[in-house]
C-alpha cells in the first residue's frame, strides 16, 4: 500500500470511535482529510464538528457537516487528528501544517484524542521531524535566540502565517529525550503561543496504517 492509502485506511478507521449525536473534534492535515471523507458518510448520526483549522473548516462545510465554535460546545467526547512524529508513548510532535495551537486546545478539551497515522509517522525517539513553533511576530528574533540557547536551530518558516495571524519557528537538531519537560520550557519562552510538543496531552490510542493494517496502540 503506498503512504497515502494507508492514511486513508487510517482515516476510515477512526470513524469507530466517532460517537453517535456528538459534536466530534477535528484535526488538519492529508490524513485528516481523508477522516473528513469518511465522516461524510455518516454526518447525519453527529451533531457536526469542532476544527482545528480554517483548511478543515472549509473542508468540512464542503460535505455539509456543521461547524461549531469551540466556546458554543459542552462535551466533547473525541478529538482526532494526525501528527508528524508519534513515540511508543503516544508523545507527538505536530504542527508540520501550522494549526497546532487549534489543534492543541482541541485536544485539551477533548476526552479522548485518536491519532491517525501511516507507520513513518512512528519513531523512537521525538525529533527528527523539526518541531514547529508557534511565535507571536514581533517576539520573532528574541525566541529565536532562546531557542538557540537551549541547542535547537530555529529556521523560521517564511511566507506562512498561522490561522491566528502569527508566525512558526521550525526548530531543527533538538535532542528530545524528555518530551514534557521540553514542552514546558518552550511554553514559558515569552512570545511563544504553542510549541508542537503534544507530550503533557498525548494521544490515548494511535491508529497505525502499516503493512496495509490497521494497527491500534494504547
Ligand atoms: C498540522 C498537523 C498535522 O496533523 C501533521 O502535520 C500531519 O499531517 P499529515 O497528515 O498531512 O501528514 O499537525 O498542524
Amino acid at each position: 500500500m503506498t503512504q497515502d492509502e494507508l492514511k486513508k485506511l487510517v482515516g476510515e478507521a477512526a470513524l469507530e470511535y466517532v460517537v453517535d449525536d456528538s459534536i466530534v473534534g477535528v484535526g488538519t492535515g492529508s490524513t485528516v482529510n481523508y477522516f473528513i471523507d469518511a465522516l461524510a458518510t455518516m454526518k447525519h448520526k453527529i451533531k457536526g464538528a469542532v476544527s482545528s483549522s480554517e483548511a478543515s473548516t472549509e473542508r468540512l462545510k464542503k460535505h455539509g457537516i456543521e461547524v461549531f465554535e469551540l466556546n458554543e460546545v459542552g462535551k466533547l467526547p473525541v478529538y482526532v487528528d494526525g501528527a508528524d512524529e508519534s513515540n511508543h508513548l503516544l508523545e507527538l510532535i505536530k504542527g508540520g501544517g501550522g494549526a497546532l495551537t487549534r489543534e492543541k486546545i482541541i485536544a485539551a478539551a477533548a476526552d479522548q484524542f485518536i491519532c491517525i497515522a501511516d507507520e513513518s509517522k512512528l519513531v523512537r525517539r521525538l525529533g527528527e521531524f523539526p518541531l514547529p513553533v508557534e511565535v507571536i511576530p514581533m517576539a520573532r528574533s528574541y525566541v529565536a535566540r532562546q531557542i538557540v540557547k537551549l541547542g535547537g536551530d530555529p529556521v523560521y518558516r517564511t511566507g506562512f502565517v498561522t490561522d491566528n495571524g502569527n508566525v512558526i519557528l521550525d526548530v531543527h537538531g533538538l535532542v528530545i529525550n524528555e518530551p514534557i519537560k521540553l514542552e514546558r520550557i518552550l511554553n514559558n519562552i515569552v512570545g511563544v503561543v504553542t510549541n508542537g510538543l503534544f507530550a503533557e496531552r498525548a494521544a490515548d490510542v494511535l491508529l497505525l496504517g502499516k503493512e496495509g493494517k490497521v494497527e491500534t496502540i494504547t
